[in-house]
């Protein structure tokens, strides 16, 4: 069901070493976000799959994870076995912010895949573009926008309802994550 889903899929933060996330996985995930719903239909967005440990280990330390906690996440030998990056591509539409939604929408829709599928992920925006292309040698006119790091999760995160508005993620001491979500009742207008 659609709400499980939604709420199974967590941003996952520690990966099961050794487990990689097969190509047909990459790519089923890619036929879907294909198939999802595009500004103007104009459909400038590309995926660049990063599915091998040499450039998982050139990827991985352009990217930062869990700025509000003071732990090191992924914890070491735990990172993301493959990663998708989003990117938008200048020589089919000029970057726009109406693109930025289809983004989100095909964001979501990978990681809701994704977990479907039995693996989990972190979405990251904490990274450089530029250097995120030079490392990936991408052409000019390709833009990352959004990396996905993907992998078999090794982390349990428990959704919670936020009290008080207060809704920064936190970990207890065996590690478990804590999500508060906004209730309801707070987010109606
Ligand atoms: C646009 C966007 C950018 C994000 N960037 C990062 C990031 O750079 N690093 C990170 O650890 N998490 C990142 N996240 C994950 C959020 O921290 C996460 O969604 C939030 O803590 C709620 O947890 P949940 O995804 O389990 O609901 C990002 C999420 C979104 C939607």
């Amino acid at each position: 069901m659609l709400n499980a889903l939604v709420r199974q899929s967590r941003s996952i933060r520690s990966f099961k070493a050794g487990e990689p996330v097969p190509r047909e996985t990459l790519l089923a995930l890619c036929e879907l976000a294909r198939s999802c719903p595009a500004a103007m239909n104009r459909q400038p967005l590309k995926y660049r799959l990063v599915d091998t440990p040499e450039e998982c280990a050139i990827l991985q330390p352009l990217t930062r994870w869990a700025g509000s906690l003071s732990v090191k996440l992924p914890p070491e030998g735990r990172e993301p076995t493959a990663f998708i990056v989003i990117c938008h591509d200048t020589d089919i539409a000029e970057e726009k912010p109406i693109f930025l939604y289809d983004v989100g929408i095909v964001t979501q829709t990978i990681m809701l895949g994704a977990s479907e599928r039995g693996f989990g992920g972190c979405i990251i925006g904490s990274a450089n573009p530029q250097a995120v292309a030079e490392a990936l040698a991408l052409p000019a006119n390709i833009i990352p926008k959004l990396i996905l790091g993907l992998g078999v999760p090794d982390e349990t995160v428990i959704l919670t309802e936020a009290e008080d508005g207060k809704v920064i993620y936190y970990r207890d001491e065996e590690g478990t994550h804590y999500v508060p979500k906004r209730p309801l009742n707070e987010i109606l207008l």
